[in-house]
């Protein structure tokens, strides 16, 4: 695909994530209970504690940030210097708001994740991205080229999403679990028309005008392929059953702050986790 039909399809998802950022804030997020309390972090960043390691001191990138819920929670494990990528303009200008609330530091940069490397300074101990990322993305093979380079040798990459499989299965399930989308990355993206995002939109909400976007799945294989090929080592891989959302309301049910299928749930991983690090001593890609 060349760079202009790819840079419409960014367009159209950057528009898309402005307008769910207007509706995620309405609809909590979590948003003023992380506020409140300067001690708490979110669910998705505190189930990575172990993984994440003592942060004290450390730099500390997240990509594809959003509302900065997460990258707060970062900031406060005690990471010294944090900071935000999106693509979203509406979502830093929330994620800005929110962290002058909470009294953090954290520097919000609006950014295509394939820029974070010219768009950021300095390197970074660990770069971390959770939950509903590599969709968004055309091409795995560049983005884990873009994750070694912003790490300095010995740093630590985290990423948890969403599981490929869970991906490839169809919104309707009135019949079941059914395979209707690719588990391998294409070209071509799924392009979806919808005005709902994955957060129900209370009563009085923001209406979503632009309701196009684009994704892409790519499979387990490809990913670690691509982090190995951009020299990372893989440190751990873990595939679980629950996810962070829940897509199918009559087949999941809420255990805390996750779901998962109601029956038989080792059917199917709905999330993935992967640990990963820049050898000591390579060359930056
Ligand atoms: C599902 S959200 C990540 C959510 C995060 N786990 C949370 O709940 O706070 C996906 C984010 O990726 C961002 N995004 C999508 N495509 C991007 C790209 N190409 N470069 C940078 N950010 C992108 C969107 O703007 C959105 O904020």
């Amino acid at each position: 695909m060349d760079r202009e039909s790819r840079a419409r399809l960014f367009e159209d998802n950057r528009a898309n994530w402005d307008d769910r950022a207007a509706l995620h804030v309405a609809a909590g997020y979590g948003i003023e209970e992380l506020v409140a309390d300067p001690a708490r972090i979110t669910p998705e960043v505190a189930q990575d504690r172990d993984r994440l390691g003592d942060l004290t001191g450390r730099d500390v990138i997240h990509l594809q940030c959003h509302l900065g819920t997460d990258t707060l929670s970062l900031a406060r494990l005690g990471a010294r210097r944090v900071v935000g990528v999106d693509l979203s303009p509406g979502s830093l200008a929330r994620s800005r708001e929110i962290t002058a609330r909470a009294g953090a530091e954290i520097e919000f940069v609006e950014a295509n994740v394939y820029d974070a490397r010219e768009a950021v300074t300095g390197d970074f101990d660990l770069v971390y991205t959770s939950i509903g990322v590599l969709c968004w993305l055309p091409d795995v093979t560049a983005w884990a080229q873009v994750v070694a380079s912003l790490l300095r040798p010995g740093g630590q990459f985290l990423i948890r999403d969403d599981h490929p499989m869970f991906m490839a299965v169809g919104d309707d399930v009135s019949d079941g679990l059914r395979i209707e989308q690719p588990y391998f990355q294409r070209e071509q993206p799924m392009t979806w028309d919808q005005e709902v995002s994955y957060v129900p939109a209370p009563e009085g909400a923001p209406r979503m005008t632009h309701t196009v976007s684009h994704e892409w799945n790519h499979s387990i294989g490809q990913i670690i392929t691509a982090l190995l090929e951009a020299g990372l080592v893989l440190d751990s891989f873990e595939e679980v059953p629950y996810a962070a959302w829940c897509p199918w309301p009559e087949l999941m049910v809420r255990e805390g702050d996750r779901y998962r299928l109601r029956e038989d749930p080792d059917r199917l991983a709905l999330q993935y986790v992967l640990t990963a690090h820049r050898p000591a001593d390579t060359a930056r890609p």
